[in-house]
């Protein structure tokens, strides 16, 4: 059997019907959740904390945040996300008349908010925002600041009729209240405005952002507490295929109320028994051993390289009729990658390298010789183990033995520029296999198998590159 990678292969080219800025690139991430764009980025402590994951889904596509840290911590991070944005906040932050201003301005300050509702008893009796207390004595009580005449709105209201409210009465802030006079949302102005802005974001139900995270199998107690406030979670094993590790995601699964992804794998057989013995699976993570910062195939000369792995579970997917996407992980460098992994069958691609040179990556960002670039480093490398809580993922934790390396990758900025250069990227190479969308791709992509030569040639050759003369 011959474990095909990316570098392998070329998409041949297709006759096409539509122009690649007509090409759709919507996508499913789960079986019962869309995205506009397949890219999502991994679950590293160098790439995806509530920056990246926010970031990501308001361009359509969503970060997995990492699990190595407490679970206070990623809890932590699963918040911010939840409340970037939101249609009608449900956990609003109040005060009670009683409260002093000093406390209410420090609670302005701690959630980042210009204004809270004023609740006795969890009835709405004012409001008070940053106009009202500006320049106040900080040792009144909020009672004698508030505005209490409040413009309220019931459950149900439409965001057009929303705004016409906020607008018509010049306010930035419309709490939403029951017939009993209770509290039970707020709409702001600004959560209007980024839904203008962002009209392509990944969202829940209630106009959240999507947040996905990480977790072990093993770890209940942690899959639990983020239950609480994600929608998907992904269980982060680099061995899926393990007795132990499916009866502990098969329990873990009946604990929790939100999707489950499962991975990684990488071959037929366990997408087979998966498919076959696991109720529920939202979608499969593929790919062993292909990430940029992987040392496992080295070490072990054990692997299922992203491609083939994509291949493999596309057939079983197949086979039985799942419908299960796949999320092909590891080895992306770049847009050319990401339309071969969706070609071979994925619905979806995770990112750690390319979204790591990003602005919202949490690594550091250090300059060597005038440039500039980011800390990037595998969850299996020496230091990210040190952090203990994320060695499970590996299955070596009594050896030692590092499965990754750390290093550092050129800083790019923005991660929406970096987005849009994949996304650009991805339409022109479905617009010369001929596909106007992810499932036409599917159906009507071919490979055609290049030689070390043919790979040579498809790179800029027989010229000294700028970057080349300044190295000297
Ligand atoms: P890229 O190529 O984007 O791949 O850097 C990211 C993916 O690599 C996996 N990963 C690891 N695999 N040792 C491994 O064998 C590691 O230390 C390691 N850290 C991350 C992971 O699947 C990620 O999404």
């Amino acid at each position: 059997m011959i474990a095909t990678t990316f570098r392998d292969v070329i998409l041949s080219i297709g006759r096409s019907e539509v122009e690649p800025d007509e090409v759709d690139v919507q996508t499913s991430v789960t079986k019962g959740r869309k995205m506009k764009i397949p890219f999502i980025s991994s679950p590293m402590d160098t790439v995806t904390e509530s920056e990246m994951a926010t970031s990501l889904a308001r361009h359509g596509g969503l970060g997995v945040l990492h699990r190595n840290c407490t679970v206070e911590e990623q809890c932590e991070m699963a918040k911010r996300v939840k409340k970037a944005e939101a249609l009608v906040i449900r956990d609003v932050v109040t005060v009670a008349p009683s409260t002093s201003i000093a406390e209410a301005l420090a609670l302005m300050e701690k959630h980042e908010i210009s204004g809270l509702p004023v609740v006795d008893n969890d009835k709405l009796v004012g409001i008070l925002t940053g106009r009202d207390v500006r320049f106040a004595d900080a040792s009144l009580k909020v009672d004698n600041l508030m505005t209490r005449n409040v413009i309220t709105a019931r459950e149900g209201i439409t965001i057009d009729a929303a705004k016409e409210l906020l607008h018509e009465h010049r306010i930035e802030k419309l709490p939403i209240v029951g017939d009993d006079g209770k509290l039970s949302g707020l709409i702001t102005i600004k959560d209007i405005i980024l839904r203008r802005r962002f009209p392509d974001a990944t969202r829940d139900d209630e106009g959240r952002l999507l947040c996905a995270a990480a977790v072990s199998p093993f770890d209940l107690n942690r899959a639990k507490e983020l239950d609480k406030h994600v929608d998907i979670l992904v269980i982060d094993v680099a061995h899926f295929h393990n007795v132990r590790v499916f009866e502990a995601t098969r329990k873990l699964m009946k604990e929790v109320n939100a999707e489950v992804i499962v991975g990684n794998i990488g071959t037929f057989s366990a997408a087979e028994e998966a498919i076959t013995k696991l109720d529920n699976v939202a979608a499969f993570r593929v790919g062993i051993g292909s990430g940029s910062i992987c040392s496992t195939t080295a070490v072990t000369r054990a692997g299922a390289p992203t491609l083939f792995a994509t291949c493999e579970v596309a057939d079983a997917v197949h086979q039985y009729r799942a419908g299960i996407p796949i999320i092909a992980d590891g080895g992306i460098r770049g847009a050319g990658d990401g339309a071969v992994a969706l070609a071979a069958g994925a619905s979806a691609v995770m990112i750690g390298n390319l979204f790591a040179r990003c602005k919202e990556a949490p690594g550091t960002l250090l300059t060597i010789g005038g440039r500039h670039y980011k800390q990037y480093r595998g969850m299996g490398s020496p230091s990210a183990r040190a952090k203990r809580y994320a060695i499970d993922r590996y299955s070596t934790p009594a050896k030692g033995l590092p499965e990754g390396v750390e290093g550092w990758v050129p800083y790019k900025g923005e991660g929406a520029a970096v987005l849009q250069e994949l996304v650009a990227g991805l339409k022109a190479a479905m617009g010369y296999a001929g596909t106007s969308s992810v499932s036409d791709l599917w159906e009507k992509a071919t490979f055609l198998m290049i030689s070390q030569y043919g790979e040579d040639e498809a790179s800029p050759h027989d010229i000294l590159l700028p970057s080349e003369t300044e190295r000297g």
